[in-house]
């Protein structure tokens, strides 16, 4: 695996063939877009699909009666606890991935020879904290009557949001820095998630869940402070190095 930036054969850009050049403004030209017009015209139009689109989902009916889900628990807090639900259920999807995230990177670090111990030992350690954030979410859901193994429309719509993360990381050509750069993004997302979740709990009044939201919150800001250092370790590192 070839791990620095090198200058090669790119053919992507106009500037590679100029005579081609003429050619292509003329097809660009000649040939319209599908849908003709602007971007207004484009926004009209999508609009019309926007009005007529069904919801991605709906939170399940928690299956656990005994739950704390349902009319009495919002008749309590003021709230509408499927909100938590939704959010919990798309905090428990992502931090599953984060595992994934990880093993993923850590695969692509095994290939290389002049591997950072520390760096590795990072990954590992933020894989774990991934896993047990997971159980926690899992075990809040549980613990709200609500059913886990359910994926509700938040957790649909970050899914898709995110699957462009993991396509970049579980890439086989995509290099440390690279890979790592995916996941800066991801951390970023999960550090507002878990401020997102926090308030959420906080409508609940549930203290020991706020404890260990904010434990886990901590724990991302330690994963999003590392792993920005090195995506510009890996960087500088490549900048400077030899070739
Ligand atoms: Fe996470
Ligand atoms: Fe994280």
């Amino acid at each position: 695996m070839n791990k620095h930036t090198q200058l090669g054969m790119n053919r992507t850009g106009i500037q590679m063939s100029p005579l081609d050049t003429a050619k292509l403004k003329n097809i660009a030209a000649e040939v319209p877009p599908d849908v003709g017009g602007n971007s207004d015209v484009l926004a009209a139009f999508r609009g019309k699909f926007v009005a007529d689109a069904e919801p991605i989902g709906s939170v399940p009916v928690p299956g656990n009666l005994k739950g704390l889900v349902g009319t009495a628990m919002e008749k309590l807090t003021g709230h509408h606890i499927e909100v938590l639900v939704d959010k919990l259920g798309e905090r428990l999807a992502f931090e599953r991935t984060g595992v994934r995230l990880y093993e993923a990177i850590l695969a692509k670090t095994s290939a290389l020879e002049d591997i950072s111990e520390p760096l590795v030992q990072a990954l590992r350690r933020f894989r774990n904290e991934e896993l047990v954030h997971f159980e926690l979410v899992k075990s809040v859901l549980l613990q709200l009557g609500a059913d886990p193994t359910a994926q509700t429309p938040c957790a649909d719509a970050a899914g898709v949001a995110s699957s462009g993360i993991l396509k970049a990381i579980t890439d086989p050509r995509t290099t440390l820095a690279q890979s790592l750069d995916a996941l800066l993004a991801a951390e970023l997302i999960d550090n507002a998630g878990w401020e997102l979740l926090i308030k959420l709990a906080g409508h609940v009044d549930h203290t020991e869940w706020i404890e260990q939201f904010q434990l886990a919150l901590k724990q991302e800001a330690h994963h999003l402070a590392t792993v920005r250092l090195y995506v510009e370790n890996e960087i500088l590192r490549d900048s400077a190095a030899l070739r």
